[in-house]
């Protein structure tokens, strides 16, 4: 019998870790969850690389998860970033999760401005039709440049949401996979003051380069901290809190939280926090950083057929 092996990461045997913090599911839904953010008033929106929907849903209230409309002329949705107060960009596209690769990219915004999510306005950017798997997404605060990683090419590129083009603006060794073919380079990116943190998944380094307004390189990339790849098979999309820690969701089953220095620590693993894609610290309330959300998910076969969910995790 052909053991049918989950695609999308898994590459090594689940590590043993373990953790004291738990984690509860709070919303499923069929398909593979990439990535997450929540939105000032604490509702989350959920992407996933085998629907080209938006899950929304508030974990404040008793409702259930809610299926924004779909993204024509795509089959999947990678990353997203809030761009201005309740208006979010994605990136969506015709994914191969088995390939891990992608055709079509294209640039949309969602806007949950003064309407109710199922009403939200969806608005075409741009085609970028030459990458091939373009993943996370992060913005240049206080501009309206958004930055896109290439996990194949090992490239970022910089889309200014407001003139409607795009460029790249780095393309460096430190960001490229192992393997040209199925490699996951480049994944989750985030500007905190001037300097663009990245994770690269095929070499578990997670890194920086000192960025300019305009998204471009200023100086050479550092390495921050890298990942022993016989505990982590692949490190995805994190977020950061004001004092510079990364919350990295790490394949197979934890978050590893990274402090200036580069130290390690996990923040909750095990059967807690299966094949976490990304992370979201919460916004509300005095108590924002508290809370931690991260996509999961369950994948029984392949990731076409992955029950992916939203899990919270009290810090
Ligand atoms: C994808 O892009 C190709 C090449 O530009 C085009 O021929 C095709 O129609 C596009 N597919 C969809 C579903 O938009
Ligand atoms: C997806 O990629 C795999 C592996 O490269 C390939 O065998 C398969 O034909 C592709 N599927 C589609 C629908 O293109
Ligand atoms: C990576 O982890 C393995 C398994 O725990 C350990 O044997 C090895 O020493 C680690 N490598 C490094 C460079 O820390
Ligand atoms: C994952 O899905 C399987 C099959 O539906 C189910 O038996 C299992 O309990 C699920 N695991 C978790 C952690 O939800």
């Amino acid at each position: 019998m052909k053991l049918l092996l989950p695609t999308l990461f898994l590459t090594i045997a689940p590590a043993a870790i373990e953790s004291h913090v738990t984690a509860r599911q709070l919303a499923t839904f069929g398909g593979f969850a990439e990535n997450i953010a929540v939105r000032e008033n604490g509702g989350i929106l959920v992407t996933s690389l085998t629907t080209s929907s938006i899950q929304y849903f508030d974990p404040s209230d008793q409702n259930p998860l809610e299926t924004l409309r779909s993204i024509p002329d795509a089959n999947g949705i990678s990353g997203i970033v809030e761009v201005e107060r309740d208006l979010f960009a994605v990136a969506a596209g015709i994914w191969n999760t088995t390939a891990r690769r992608e055709t079509n990219a294209s640039i949309w915004t969602i806007d949950l401005r003064n309407t109710v999510p199922s009403n939200a306005v969806f608005t075409k950017l741009l085609n970028i039709p030459e990458t091939t798997a373009l993943n996370g997404l992060t913005i240049v605060p206080g501009t309206s440049i958004v930055l896109g990683s290439d996990s194949a090419l090992g490239a970022i590129y910089a889309i200014d949401i407001s003139k409607r083009t795009y460029s790249i603006t780095i393309q460096d060794d430190i960001l490229t996979p192992l393997s040209s073919e199925e490699g996951l380079g480049v994944n989750g990116i985030k500007v905190h003051k001037s300097e663009l943190y990245f994770a690269n998944s095929d070499t578990g380094v997670f890194g920086k380069f000192p960025i300019s307004q305009a998204g471009v390189s200023t100086g050479p990339p550092q390495v921050i901290s890298q990942f022993n790849s016989s505990v982590v098979s692949g490190i995805d999309d994190f977020d950061m809190d004001k004092d510079g820690n990364a919350f990295i969701a790490a394949h197979l089953n934890a978050i590893y939280k990274v402090d200036c220095r580069g130290t390690q620590e996990v923040v909750v693993g095990g059967n807690q926090i299966l094949d976490p894609t990304s992370v979201a610290l919460g916004r509300r309330g005095k108590n924002d950083q508290k809370v931690m959300f991260a996509s999961v998910n369950n994948i029984t076969s392949d990731a076409d057929h992955s029950v992916g969910s939203v899990a919270v995790v009290y810090l």
